[in-house]
C-alpha cells in the first residue's frame, strides 16, 4: 500500500473577485523510501498541494466533495480531509509528516532560540528528554553544515543568515523521523556547493529512514538528481508525471518539453535560452479545454481550448494529458512529438 494517496484532489479560495481554483483534480501517491518531485512556475499550486497535506491551508480553503488524502503508516490509514482537532491534527503536522517550507522565517517562532524549537519538537513528537534532544540537534545541525552549532543551537531564527535558516529548519524537520517528508523548495536560498552538500544529507537521512518525500522545486536539473518520479504542474493540473529519467529524456507534454527547453545547456553556453512564452494566466481566468492552451505553440485549433485533454499512458508508469499523445487523435497537426 502507498504511504500516501492523493486522489482526485481539488482546493478553491474564497476571494474578493472570487472563487478560484488553485488545485484541480490531482491525483498522485508516495511510497515509502520514494522521492516524488513536483515542478512547474510560479502559482502552478505547488505549495497549495503541500499545505493541503497538512491542512495547513487558509480560512478561505474549500476542498472538493471528491477530493481524498489517506496516509497510511504503522498499520494504520488516516483520512487527513477527516481531522479536525489539534490533537488528531498532530499526526500529521509533526508526528508522522514534516514540512521543509518555502518561507524559512514563517516555520521558527521568532522569540524562542532555533534550539528550544528544535528540543521541544524531539520531546513532543519522538519523546526524548530533554538532554537527549539537545545531543540530537546540535549534531543534526553540524550535519547540515551549519559550523559553530552548539552557538547557533542558543540564537533566534532572525540571528541566522537567510542560508542557514534554511539549513537549520532542514535539520528540524528531519530531526523527528517523519514517514512523509514535504520539502517546498527547500535548497533555494543556498549557494550550489551548500545546496549540494544539503540534498546528499537529505537523501541519506530519507534512505536510512525509508521516508517518502515530496520534493517541491522550481529546478529541473535538481529534480533529475534527487527524484524517483516527478510531476509536472501547471495551473493546478498535472500534466505529465512519471519516472524521472524517463520523463527528462522522454518528455510528452509540450508544457515539459518547454521547461527543458528553458534550461541553460553548458554544453554549449552561447545558445538562446527559450523561455516558455507568455505567462501563467491568472486562476481568476482559468483558460477551458487544456489549461496550456494558450501558451501550447502545438495546440490544434478548435480543439485545445474546446476540451479537456485525456490522460495517456506514454510507457509504465509515464501519463501525459495531451492530445497530441493521444493516438485516437488523427488531426494532421499531430506532427512530430519530441
Ligand atoms: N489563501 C489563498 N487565497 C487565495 N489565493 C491563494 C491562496 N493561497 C494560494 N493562492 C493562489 O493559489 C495559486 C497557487 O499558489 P501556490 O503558492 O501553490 O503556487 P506555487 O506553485 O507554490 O508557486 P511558487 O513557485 O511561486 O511558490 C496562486 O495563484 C496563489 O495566488
Ligand atoms: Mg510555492
Amino acid at each position: 500500500m502507498s504511504l500516501l494517496s492523493v486522489k482526485n484532489l481539488e482546493v478553491k479560495f474564497a476571494t474578493a473577485e472570487g472563487e478560484i481554483t488553485a488545485v484541480d483534480n490531482i491525483s498522485f501517491d508516495v511510497n515509502p523510501g520514494e522521492v516524488l518531485g513536483l515542478v512547474g512556475e510560479s502559482g502552478s499550486g505547488k505549495s497549495v498541494t503541500a499545505r493541503s497535506l497538512m491542512k495547513l491551508n487558509a480560512d478561505n480553503t474549500r476542498y472538493g466533495e471528491g477530493s481524498s488524502m489517506t496516509l497510511s503508516a504503522d498499520g494504520e490509514t488516516i483520512n487527513i480531509l477527516g481531522l479536525r482537532t489539534p490533537r488528531q491534527l498532530r499526526k500529521v503536522r509533526g508526528d508522522l509528516v514534516s514540512m521543509i517550507f518555502q518561507e524559512p522565517m514563517a516555520s521558527f517562532a521568532p522569540a524562542i532560540s532555533i534550539g528550544s524549537q528544535m528540543v521541544e519538537q524531539l520531546m513532543l513528537h519522538r519523546k526524548m528528554t530533554r538532554s537527549e534532544a539537545r545531543e540530537l540537534s546540535i549534531d543534526l545541525l553540524d550535519k547540515v553544515g551549519i559550523s559553530d552549532a552548539p552557538k547557533r543551537f542558543k540564537q533566534y531564527a532572525f540571528e541566522l543568515s537567510g542560508g542557514m535558516r534554511q539549513r537549520a529548519m532542514i535539520a528540524m524537520a528531519l530531526s523527528t523521523r517523519p514517514r512523509l517528508l514535504i520539502a517546498d523548495e527547500p535548497t533555494t536560498a543556498l549557494d550550489v556547493t551548500i545546496q549540494a552538500q544539503v540534498l546528499d544529507l537529505m537523501k541519506d537521512i530519507v534512505a536510512e529512514y525509508d521516508m517518502g518525500v515530496i520534493f517541491i522545486t522550481h529546478d529541473l536539473g535538481v529534480i533529475a538528481q534527487t527524484a524517483d518520479r516527478v510531476a509536472v504542474m501547471y495551473l493546478g493540473k498535472i500534466v505529465e508525471s512519471g519516472p524521472v529519467r524517463d520523463v527528462i529524456h522522454n518528455p510528452a507534454h509540450p508544457y515539459t518539453q518547454g521547461l527543458l527547453n528553458a534550461l541553460p545547456k553548458l554544453e554549449d553556453l552561447d545558445a538562446p535560452l527559450t523561455p516558455v512564452p507568455g505567462d501563467i494566466p491568472s486562476p481568476l481566468e482559468r483558460p477551458n479545454g487544456c489549461v496550456f492552451h494558450t501558451r501550447c505553440q502545438k495546440a490544434i485549433e478548435g480543439k485545445c481550448s474546446a476540451m479537456e485533454p485525456p490522460q495517456v499512458t506514454i510507457r509504465d508508469g509515464h501519463v501525459s494529458s495531451c492530445f497530441l499523445n493521444d493516438p485516437q487523435n488523427n488531426d494532421p497537426q499531430n506532427g512530430d512529438l519530441a
